[in-house]
């Protein structure tokens, strides 16, 4: 990985992620693994798909670099208040146009900022959508799962819309969340990890600057963990003693965000966005396949995990009527 700031090596890097992205599926089946894939050895292999890198590079420079701008002529010209900018929102952008970078390399560069802007986005977005589709696709699949969701939510809160408040009251929709994150991790692998020096793990051998990349799925479908992994099972989160810490501080069982000092800084805000827009699809449709087809539960390796052929479902409006919920 080039250091933060330093001219980019052709390896993963903050200046030129999209360009240079060095997630790998190689496959592992055995644990936390290890693998340096260099950016500019391959390079000569993969003419194509460099020039589709870079082209896409610069469509995404183009796309969000004249939003950055528009915001630094914003903050420019206003006059500040308090909460720093002068709209009075404190946006994402402005915390990092305002980031001093260690050991003096003064403040992020316009590259820098893109690719901030659009890891974001995407780690925002293609996570909680593919998990969401995933969680769809089990209701299709498991009605009985479904209908027991569908009455934990008439139970406990009746006949208005489910908010973000009740998901704390709702033990068995935070289980199929967790079965679902764990069945249908949306990553395979965490991000690309650097090591700042030279050192071992697990016997391996770790090169200052190598890229490390940990496939953490293993993990969710190791018999030795889960009694029956492979089977889509909400109820193993609800048995006593059965307690799973997702941010792994307890105990690590599952890893879909990661854990530690790198773990998704928006793991609350995304369990509760699946969270609530599964328990507001249940409460207002009945999911299920559509004549005389089976989903198909094969899966392909995108940004993240995505079903290979996207869900086709039934939907049908439940008969109760829902009131509005006031904003
Ligand atoms: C189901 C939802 C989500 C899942 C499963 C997920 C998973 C992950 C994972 C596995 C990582 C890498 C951790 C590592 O490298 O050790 C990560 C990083 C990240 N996630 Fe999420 N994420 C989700 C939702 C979100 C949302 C909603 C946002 C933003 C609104 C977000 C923003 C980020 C960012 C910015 C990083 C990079 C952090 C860094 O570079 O240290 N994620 N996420």
């Amino acid at each position: 990985m080039a250091p933060y700031g330093a001219p980019c090596d052709g390896t993963w890097c903050l200046k030129c992620s999209a360009s240079h992205g060095s997630r790998t599926s190689a496959g592992f089946d055995n644990g936390p693994s290890t693998v340096s894939f260099r950016g500019s050895r391959t390079r000569p292999f993969f003419a194509r798909q460099w020039k589709r890198i870079k082209e896409l590079r610069r469509i995404q420079m183009d796309s969000i670099l004249p939003l950055v701008n528009t915001r630094r002529a914003v903050l420019k010209a206003g006059a500040h208040t308090q909460a720093g900018s002068p709209d009075g929102a404190h946006a994402y952008i402005d915390s990092l146009m305002n980031l001093e970078l260690p050991e003096g390399r003064g403040k992020p560069t316009d590259e820098e900022l893109v690719t901030l802007c659009s890891e974001l986005l995407t780690a925002g977005t293609d996570t909680t959508s593919t998990a969401l589709e995933w969680a769809m696709l089990r209701m299709v699949m498991h009605q009985d799962i479904q209908e027991t969701l569908y009455q934990e939510i008439c139970d406990v809160v009746g006949d208005r819309k489910v908010e973000g408040k009740d998901i704390e009251n709702l033990p068995y929709l935070n289980a199929v969340v967790k079965e679902t994150l764990r069945r249908h991790p949306p990553g395979h692998f965490v991000l690309s990890h650097a090591v700042t020096q030279d050192c071992q793990l697990r016997g391996y051998d770790i090169p200052y600057k190598a890229n490390v990349e940990f496939y953490t799925a293993w993990m969710s479908f190791d018999p030795k963990i889960w009694p029956d992994p492979m089977t889509f099972n909400p109820r193993r989160f609800l048995d006593p003693g059965n307690e799973v810490d997702i941010t792994g501080n307890k105990q690590v069982k599952m890893m879909p965000f990661g854990v530690g000092r790198r773990i998704c800084p928006a793991l609350g805000l995304g369990t509760l966005h699946i969270n609530l827009i599964l328990a507001r699809m249940v409460q207002e449709f009945h999911w299920s396949c559509r004549d005389g087809e089976t989903p198909d539960i094969s899966e392909k390796f995108a940004f993240t995990v995505i079903m290979k052929n996207p869900l086709q479902a039934s939907i049908k409006k439940r008969s109760r009527t829902l009131m509005e919920v006031k904003p």
